[in-house]
């Protein structure tokens, strides 16, 4: 039987303090709401129907641009509490008569082998929910079990009385239902209780009463079922997500000599034998090979780095490639559109964007390189200027193979320069370099004798 999934993002966040919606807070850079819709997608759940407030373009526009039309939306407006969310979605889920997962947008490490249980243990349930103990409940709703431990209902920490409120167990708000029964029994849910509220909790009362089977899966980690509230559950999140992908990475054969100061995306791949100085901030779709030498301090995002390369201190670099044995820095920033090909090198203080640099080419010192192409072997002294913008368009320069283009030259493009060919240094280039011939645009030098003495002596 198909299994359908809805996910609560709606909320307010009031305890968050913030104008942003609550599941647009990053964990591990990416907005918390990433998590359970990619893990809910994974696990091969259709459709995916996330809960939003009005307006919730934000969530709705980061979901459509990560997932595309795998994820659905339904709009709650405005919010009344996570019953009434998940009855926001019933539209939405017309027709579909399956088993329904439910989760909420707050809980971001949740993994699949906790769902796993749940659809498990639940699966004879009319209701399943997932539990866990932990030293410190509060906040969270408590699981209320009968003499035979069967759970009976949830009472939430502001209706909660003081014998209720020394129970361990919570709930972590991940439900095993079935459509379209959930939507019949939402009706019965009031709003009678400390928030005024719909809560979806009732429903494990509810269910008792009409003789249902309710089954309450407890789970013994407690980390993963974390829900974030506030700004300090943020970082706490934060930390477990981070240790987790640091700890996936170094059991695949990564070094990370200080992982509490790496910084890391879950999107971020990286080979064999690499290492991961401290201070780097890699996140966002970024791949990287095996044998590189990444940081201390690079921060990285949308690149892939190839096997070999070497991304020196302090480097900033942003939807670039990096081909194997490269170099870039220390102090290089690489800008959207950069290629650089096997074995080329950017060094310290050097700006490139939309360039593409041949094999073996070099840019080591103080240069700006923009909407440029470079063939192999081009050696690019320092000081060099590509002048590509003249105020209103920008326009490309294009560097044969082999030229070797002096200190302190600039390039006004649109310009080529033709195989082999040498730019003097301090060169003005304006029109095109024939191939192998030499380039100069220099005001002849006059020595003026005895100046310099005679100066001096003035003083
Ligand atoms: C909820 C549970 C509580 C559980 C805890 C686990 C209820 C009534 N309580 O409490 O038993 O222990 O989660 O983390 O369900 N949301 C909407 N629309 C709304 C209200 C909330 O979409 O009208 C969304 C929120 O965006 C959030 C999720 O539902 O992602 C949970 O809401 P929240 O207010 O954080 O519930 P808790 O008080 O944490
Ligand atoms: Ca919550």
């Amino acid at each position: 039987m198909k299994t359908a999934c809805v996910i609560l993002a709606a909320g307010e966040g009031k305890r968050m303090r913030t104008r942003v919606p609550k599941v647009m807070h990053e964990v591990c850079s990416e907005p918390m709401i990433y998590y359970p819709v990619r893990l809910a997608i994974q696990r091969g759940y259709r459709p995916v129907v996330v809960v939003t407030s009005n307006p919730g373009e934000a969530v709705r526009g980061f979901l459509t641009n990560r997932f595309g039309d795998r994820v659905r939306f339904a709009v709650q407006d405005p919010p009344r509490g996570t019953g009434h969310a998940v009855m926001s979605a019933r539209g939405t889920l017309k027709g579909f008569s399956g088993k329904l997962v439910i989760l909420y947008g707050d809980v971001p490490l949740l993994q699949a082998k906790d769902l796993a249980a749940l659809e498990r243990e639940g699966r004879q349930a009319a209701v399943a929910f997932l539990t866990c103990r932990l030293e410190n409940p509060r906040g969270y709703g408590r699981v209320i079990r009968d003499e035979q431990g069967r759970a009976v209902r949830i009472v939430e920490q502001a209706d909660a009385g003081a014998s209720e409120r020394r129970i361990l167990e919570i709930n972590a708000g991940i439900y095993l239902v079935r459509a379209p029964d959930i939507f019949t029994a939402l009706k019965g849910v009031r709003s009678k209780n400390q928030q005024g509220e719909y809560y979806l909790t009732d429903l494990i009362e509810m269910a008792r009463h009409k003789g249902q089977v309710v089954r309450a899966v407890q789970r013994k980690g407690s980390k993963e079922l974390l829900g974030v509230n506030d700004r300090k559950e943020l970082a706490e999140a934060h930390r477990q997500m981070s240790r987790r992908l640091i700890d996936r990475l170094m059991a695949k054969g990564v070094t990370i000599i200080d992982p509490q100061r790496t910084y890391l995306g879950p999107e971020v791949r990286i080979g064999k034998d690499t290492v991961i100085f401290p201070d780097c901030i890699i996140h966002k779709r970024v791949q990287i090979g095996s044998g590189c030498r990444i940081g201390p301090g690079a921060v990285i995002q949308d690149a892939k780095i190839e096997s070999g390369a070497e991304i020196r201190p302090y480097s900033v670099l942003e939807d670039c490639r990096v081909g194997p044995g490269a170099q870039v820095g220390p102090f290089a920033r690489l800008r959207p559109g950069t290629v650089l090909q096997a074995h080329a090198r950017v060094g310290n203080f050097v700006e490139v964007k939309k360039t593409t640099l041949g094999p073996g080419s070099k840019a080591n010192h103080l240069t700006y390189l923009g909407d440029t192409t470079l063939g192999a072997g081009v050696n690019v002294g320092a000081g060099t200027i590509t002048c590509n913008y003249d105020g209103v368009n920008k326009h490309p320069t294009i560097i044969e193979d082999g030229v070797f283009i002096g200190s302190d030259t600039q390039l006004v493009a649109p310009v080529r320069v033709g195989k082999n060919a040498i730019i003097g240094a301090g060169t003005t280039v304006t029109t095109d370099v024939p191939a192998d011939s030499l380039a100069v645009s220099r005001i002849p030098q006059k020595n003026i004798k005895g100046y310099a003495k005679r100066k001096r002596r003035n003083r």
